[in-house]
C-alpha cells in the first residue's frame, strides 16, 4: 500500500473531525458519567483532568507526529524506526478485538433505544419503569445479540467502504449536531430541581476520595476516551500533510473530547440527583436516566430519537476507527483484500463479542474468576491493552524516535514548539513513569480478579 499514493485528509478540518469522531463515542457519552458516579465524583473527575494534562495530551502529540512523521500506520510507523518494535502492532490489532468486542455490545444497547425512543416506549420519567426497560433489554440474550450484529454490521459496512468517504463524511454532519444536543439537554438537566447535589457531586471534588482504584479507572479512562495506546491517532496522523499544525490538532482533539465528557457529565448526573436515580447504578445509568430528562422537557420524544440517532453516529466513529486498525493489518501488512479482510476481522469480533453480551444476563455462567466476560474485555482493553500501548508509545517517541526529532516534526509546518522541553521532560519521564505505576497495579488487579 505505501508504494501507492496515499489519499490524504481533504483538509485540516476533516482530520480533526474524524479524528474527534474516533474519541468522542460511548466513552464520553455513556463510560464517562457513569464512572464519575461510581468513582466517588468530583474527586475523579479532577484526576482525570490532571491525567489528561500531563499524560493524555502529551501523548496524543506524540502519536499524532509519530504518525505524520512516518506516513505509515500504527505497525508500519513503529516498524520503520526499528524492527523490533512491531510486536506494539500486534498489540494495536489484539486491542482492536477486544475493544469493539465489548463496544458493539453497547453499540446495541444504543440502537435497541433508539428503537423504542422511536416507537414512544421511553417516554416516561418513572424511575422504575425506565429501570425496568434496562434490565428487561439486559435479560434478554436475543435482544442483546440481534442488537450488537446489526451494531458490527454497520460497522463493519463504513470500514469496508474506505477511508475517506466513510469516516470524514459521516464525522462531518453527526459531530455538531451531537454537541448542540448535548448542550441543550445539559441545560434542561442543570435547571432540574434538585439538580445542585447533582452539580456539587460533579465539580466539587472529595479528596479523600482519590484512590489506586480512581486512579487507575482515571486513567483508563483517559486512553479509551481518546482512543490512545492502540494507534488509532498514529494512524489518523499519518494522512495529514506537513504543513499542519500539530500543535494546535493536538490540543484540539483533547479539548473537544474533554468537553463533550463534562457536558454528557452535566446532561446526566445532575438529573440523577433531581430525578431520583443512583448515582452509583453503573453501565446503565445514561439508559435509565436520559429518558427521564427528555419526558421533562418539551418535544422530548423527538430529542430522544435524535439523541439515540447521533450517539449511534459517534459510536460508529469509533468503532470503525478500532475496526479500521485490526483491518488495516491484514490489508497493508498482509496485502489481503479489504472487503475479505473487513469481514473476516468483524465476524470474529462479533462472535467474541456474544459472551460478552451474555454475561450481562442475570445468573450467567460466563465469568472468570469474578469478572464478566464484559468486566474482561473492559478491563483488559483500557486498563492493560491501551495503557500498555501508551506506555510504549512514550518509550519510543521518547526514547527511540527522540523527541529531538519528534520536535523536527512539529516544527515543519513553520511553527516555534515553545513549550518543547515541557513536553519532552513530560513524554520521557513524566508519562512513562506515571503509566507504569498504574500499569503494574492494574495487570496485578487483574490477574487477582481473574483468579478470585
Ligand atoms: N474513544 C472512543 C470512545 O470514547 C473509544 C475508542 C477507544 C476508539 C480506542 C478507538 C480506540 O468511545
Amino acid at each position: 500500500m505505501e508504494t501507492k499514493t496515499r489519499e490524504n485528509w481533504s483538509s485540516k478540518a476533516g482530520f480533526i473531525l474524524a479524528a474527534a469522531g474516533s474519541a468522542i463515542g460511548l466513552g464520553n457519552i455513556w463510560k464517562f458519567p457513569y464512572s464519575v458516579g461510581t468513582n466517588g465524583g468530583g474527586a475523579y473527575v479532577a484526576v482525570y483532568l490532571l491525567f489528561l494534562v500531563l499524560i493524555g495530551t502529551p501523548l496524543m502529540l506524540a502519536a499524532i507526529t509519530l504518525g505524520r512523521k512516518t506516513q505509515l500506520s500504527v505497525f508500519g510507523a513503529y516498524k520503520s524506526i526499528d524492527r523490533r518494535w512491531s510486536f506494539v502492532g500486534f498489540l494495536a490489532v489484539i486491542c482492536g478485538f477486544v475493544i469493539l468486542a465489548f463496544y458493539s455490545s453497547v453499540g446495541g444497547w444504543i440502537l435497541y433505544y433508539f428503537k423504542n425512543a422511536v416507537m414512544g416506549n421511553l417516554n416516561t420519567k418513572d424511575p422504575q419503569v425506565l429501570a425496568s426497560i434496562f434490565s428487561n433489554m439486559m435479560n434478554s440474550p436475543a435482544t442483546l445479540i440481534v442488537y450488537q450484529l446489526i451494531f458490527m454490521a454497520l460497522t463493519m459496512l463504513i470500514v469496508i467502504n474506505g477511508i475517506k468517504k466513510g469516516i470524514e463524511v459521516t464525522s462531518k454532519v453527526m459531530m455538531p449536531g451531537l454537541f448542540i444536543l448535548l448542550i441543550i439537554i445539559a441545560i434542561r438537566s442543570v435547571t432540574l430541581e434538585g439538580s445542585m447535589e447533582g452539580i456539587k457531586f460533579l465539580l466539587v471534588p472529595d479528596f479523600s476520595k482519590i484512590t489506586l482504584e480512581v486512579a487507575k479507572n482515571a486513567m483508563a479512562q483517559v486512553f479509551f476516551s481518546l482512543s490512545i495506546g492502540m494507534g488509532v491517532m498514529i494512524t489518523y496522523g499519518s494522512y495529514l500533510d506537513k504543513e499542519v499544525n500539530l500543535l494546535s490538532t493536538a490540543v484540539s482533539i483533547p479539548a473537544l473530547d474533554t468537553l463533550a465528557a463534562l457536558v454528557a457529565g452535566f446532561a446526566t448526573i445532575p438529573a440523577v440527583f433531581a430525578l431520583g436515580f443512583e448515582v452509583g447504578e453503573g453501565p446503565g445509568l445514561m439508559f435509565i436516566t436520559l429518558p427521564a430528562v427528555f419526558a421533562s422537557m418539551p418535544l422530548g420524544q423527538i430529542f430522544c430519537i435524535a439523541f439515540f440517532l447521533m450517539v449511534t453516529f459517534a459510536a460508529l466513529t469509533s468503532s470503525m476507527s478500532m475496526l479500521e486498525i485490526s483491518v488495516s493489518y491484514f490489508v497493508d501488512e498482509l496485502q489481503k483484500d479489504r472487503k475479505k479482510s473487513t469481514l473476516a476481522v468483524g465476524i470474529v469480533i462479533f462472535l467474541m463479542g456474544i459472551p460478552a453480551s451474555l454475561s450481562l444476563v442475570q445468573g450467567s455462567s460466563f465469568y472468570i474468576g469474578s469478572l464478566s466476560f464484559f468486566d474482561i474485555y473492559d478491563k483488559l482493553s483500557s486498563n492493560i491493552l491501551l495503557t500498555t500501548g501508551a506506555f510504549l508509545l512514550s518509550i519510543f517517541v521518547a526514547w527511540i524516535l527522540t523527541t529531538k526529532e519528534a520536535v523536527k516534526e512539529i516544527e515543519l509546518s513553520g511553527i516555534r514548539f515553545k513549550l518543547a522541553p515541557v513536553w519532552s521532560f513530560l513524554v520521557k519521564y513524566v508519562v512513562p513513569v506515571g503509566v507504569f505505576i498504574i500499569l503494574f497495579n492494574s495487570y496485578k488487579d487483574f490477574i487477582i480478579a481473574l483468579l478470585n
